[in-house]
């Protein structure tokens, strides 16, 4: 599709307002001593998910626990990717394997490899007809109303504060857009948005999503059938933030001439869109290209996500759908990918009216003193990794071994992961750090969302 004035004008002011922040956060560092780098604003980011975050957005892959063992999967997917889905880690047959006996040992691995390489994760998936453990899948009424109701509560209390999104329903349509049968289903019609609501008082900080395929082409029935439940819950005030399209092109469907459309007609709704399982077949380049932009063309389109690393990884290998090969070389599609991102105009979290950054902000002090109200203690913040999208920053209290941190992150930034403390969360910008028998050094992951500025703290003893 050809670049309109309006389009290029939008990038031109993208490149020049990520100059101004990019000088910004180079003085910090050398106030600090530090060395932080990110890649020029000029440049072309080199990585899938560096070259997303430029318009505020991700590039995600699958994991599977499985493969984590593998260096050659693990090195691709930490340099490329900033987002992580558990390809079957998170889903009920995982996690609650007896009733009410939960285990996450494989969601766990997932969430601390992806945190540990700086990656957001998004939860998949809390109620579907497939994937349930048997004890489930032989319930039906009210039993397995009030049991899909303490799977969510549970599942999501114990990630509570952790992931960026939850897929809280997955795959309720036919293709005519009627509802699924299924034992869920057969429990009431309500049975959706009673999981929305559950999720929602479950935790208030995670962003909550329908998820599901052929969803892509805005005439198709079912596509229909899941934007009229949508319309309808946002008009209900039912708690949705987002719609995932699965966009697998594989197995015989194709790109459809109108998937923008389909994009820009659920964001409409005042919800976020992302691509969240995608691959195609051969890795046609044009259509992996042509999806990719139909995502960048809508603000709200938040960020894809590819259904595996490598061809070898796919559930669909025979097909080589994916960006890499079996031996972990860069396929063509990598390429039409990273140069649609790398072309992109202002994401999600920037508008050319309203910067959230400017040159000034960048000049936040990079020690702080010691708190109004409490004190006794002082916090430090001194600058540690830095990538294109997200960077890390080191505490050091001094002055009392049983201290309070508290760190209030502006808006649209958050905290994406912690080490070395008892964290709490009054809210997803706000972070309460107690010691953990680790010392007084500890860190946190923040992940910019285009706004550099660092995080106020303030230490009570
Ligand atoms: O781990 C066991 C292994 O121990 C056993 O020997 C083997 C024998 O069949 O099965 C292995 O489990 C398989 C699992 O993938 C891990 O590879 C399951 O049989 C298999 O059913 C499962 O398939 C997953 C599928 O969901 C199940 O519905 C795929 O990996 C996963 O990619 C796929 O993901 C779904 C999304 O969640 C929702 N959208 C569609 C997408 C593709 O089907």
């Amino acid at each position: 599709m050809a670049e309109s004035s309006s389009d290029l004008r939008r990038r031109r002011w993208w490149r020049s307002a990520t100059t101004r922040v990019l000088a910004g956060v180079a003085s910090v560092a050398a106030t600090a001593t530090v060395l932080v780098t990110a890649p020029g604003a000029d440049a072309a980011a080199s990585t899938l998910g560096a070259a997303a975050a430029q318009s505020g957005r991700y590039f995600g892959t699958a994991i599977a626990a499985g493969r984590l063992s593998n260096s050659a999967y693990t090195t691709i997917a930490a340099r490329e990717f900033n987002m992580v889905t558990p390809e079957n880690e998170m889903k009920p047959d995982a996690t609650e394997p007896n009733q009410n006996q939960f285990n996450f040992s494989s969601g766990d691995q997932i969430y601390n490899w992806a945190v540990s390489h700086g990656s957001r994760v998004r939860g998949h998936t809390l109620a579907w007809h497939a994937q349930q453990p048997g004890w489930m899948q032989n319930m039906g009424g009210s039993n397995l109303r009030n049991a899909m109701i303490n799977h969510i509560q549970k599942v999501m209390a114990h990630y509570q504060g952790k992931l960026a999104y939850w897929d809280v329903v997955n795959e309720a349509f036919n293709e005519d857009g009627s509802r699924r049968q299924s034992n869920l289903q057969s429990t009431g019609n309500d049975w959706i948005e009673v999981a929305f609501r559950t999720a929602r008082a479950a935790d208030p900080s995670t962003k909550l999503c329908y998820n599901d395929y052929n969803i892509d082409n805005w005439s198709y029935g079912k596509t229909q059938g899941v934007y009229r439940m949508v319309q309808d819950f946002k008009s209900r005030g039912v708690p949705i933030d987002c719609v995932g399209l699965q966009a697998h092109f594989t197995g015989g469907s194709s790109v459809p001439g109108n998937f923008q459309q389909t994009i820009s007609s659920f964001a409409a709704l005042g919800v976020d869109v992302a691509l969240t399982e995608v691959d195609v077949t051969n890795a046609n380049t044009s259509q992996y290209s042509a999806l990719t932009q139909a995502c960048m063309n809508v603000a709200r389109c938040v960020g894809i996500t590819v259904w595996g690393v490598r061809d070898s990884d796919s559930w669909r290998s025979s097909e080589s759908p994916l960006l890499f090969d079996g031996n972990g070389n860069k396929k063509a599609a990598y390429n039409s990918v990273l140069n649609a991102l790398n072309a992109a105009g202002p994401g999600p979290t920037t508008t050319p009216t309203t910067p959230t950054t400017t040159p000034t902000d960048t000049t936040t002090p990079t020690t702080t003193p010691t708190t109004p109200g409490g004190g006794g203690c002082t916090a430090t913040l001194s600058a540690g990794q830095s990538w294109g999208d997200r960077y890390n920053l080191n505490v050091s209290v001094s002055g009392s071994s049983s201290w309070t941190v508290t760190m209030n992150v502006p808006s649209p930034a958050r905290i994406s992961t912690t080490w070395n403390i008892n964290a709490s969360w009054p809210s997803s910008q706000v972070l309460i750090a107690k010691p953990n028998g680790s010392g007084n050094n500890w860190g946190v992951t923040i992940m910019a969302n285009g706004n550099w500025n660092w995080p106020s703290v303030s230490c009570s003893a």
